[in-house]
């Protein structure tokens, strides 16, 4: 049986970090403050932002939450991430994912001014961390270093293989492993042999949004699997890329979901806007 890799345990003590942080702070200073924009009315992104009030709440964050009607205009949604660029009390900016058709995504995050783009999805901040500078960090693929720097697992020198090329987390973390000097391999729907190649990683990462897309007979003896997605099963329940059961016998670590790689992804977000707040101008 694979070591279990506690992401709630661990997210859970980052935010306790942050909020001794935040209570230390002068009581005359302003709080830090994030603003999150919703628009429409899709369950799981309601879901994920009452996760992100709630852990605002606990540290010390003002959330300032932007209900937004799915008919809202491009132009009007640019006007709230001006008027929130320039405003004092907000430290980062979140656009929850995904936006209705009509809207550019790529114009309304980078309207976000790099210093608030707390998600780092903006081109200013993935140029930062495609050169290797200091600032602010991919929530998801962040999430996934830190749970294995916490949990002493070596990124060095190992072979790593991504499975899935998003612009959120399959690209970012390549670039994030390849700084930790890892060997990184991204493969994706078009890959040929896929699962042989899934079968040689040391630290196999899956972020792909499918169920049961990591079989046993995919994973290495022995080596750690990293599960980013979330999907639901018929039931209605909550389960990974992972088919857990059987891949937990073969794995030496494992991240269950939920309570893996999730909770970190908050718990990465809130460091973020710290970060934004503490290195105001
Ligand atoms: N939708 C799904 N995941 C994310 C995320 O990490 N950030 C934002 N803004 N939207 C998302």
């Amino acid at each position: 049986m694979g070591i279990i890799i506690d992401g709630k345990k661990i997210s859970e003590e980052i935010k306790n970090n942050l909020r001794k942080k935040i209570l230390s702070i002068k009581k005359d200073k302003m709080k830090p403050g994030l603003a999150v924009l919703i628009v429409g009315d899709d369950p799981a992104s309601k879901i994920y932002v009452k996760a992100k009030k709630k852990s605002c709440e606990y540290i010390g964050i003002n959330s300032f939450e932007f209900n937004l009607s799915k008919e809202i205009s491009e132009e009007k949604i640019l006007e709230i991430i001006d008027k929130l660029n320039t405003d004092e009390k907000v430290d980062g900016i979140l656009v929850q994912l995904p936006l209705p058709k009509h809207i550019n995504q790529e114009t309304v995050i980078n309207r976000i001014i790099p210093n608030k783009d707390v998600d780092c999805f903006t081109k200013v901040n993935i140029g930062n961390l495609f050169y290797g500078f200091d600032g602010l960090k991919p929530c998801t693929p962040n999430g996934c270093i830190q749970l294995l720097k916490r949990y002493n697992i070596e990124i060095s020198g190992k072979f790593c293989v991504i499975v899935g090329r998003s612009n959120i987390v399959g690209k970012p973390l390549s670039i994030m492993l390849t700084k930790n000097d890892a060997t990184v391999c991204l493969v994706h729907s078009k890959t040929l042999n896929l699962k042989e190649i899934c079968k040689t990683a040391d630290i196999l990462i899956s972020a792909v949004g499918k169920r049961n897309m990591i079989t046993a007979d995919m994973v290495k003896q022995g080596s750690v699997v990293i599960d980013v997605g979330i999907n639901r099963d018929e039931d209605g329940y909550v389960t990974g890329d992972v088919d857990y059961k059987n891949v937990e016998k073969i794995a030496g670590y494992i991240t269950p979901v939920p309570g893996g790689i999730g909770p970190m992804t908050i718990a990465m977000l809130m460091e973020n806007t710290v970060y934004s707040y503490l290195n105001k101008k």
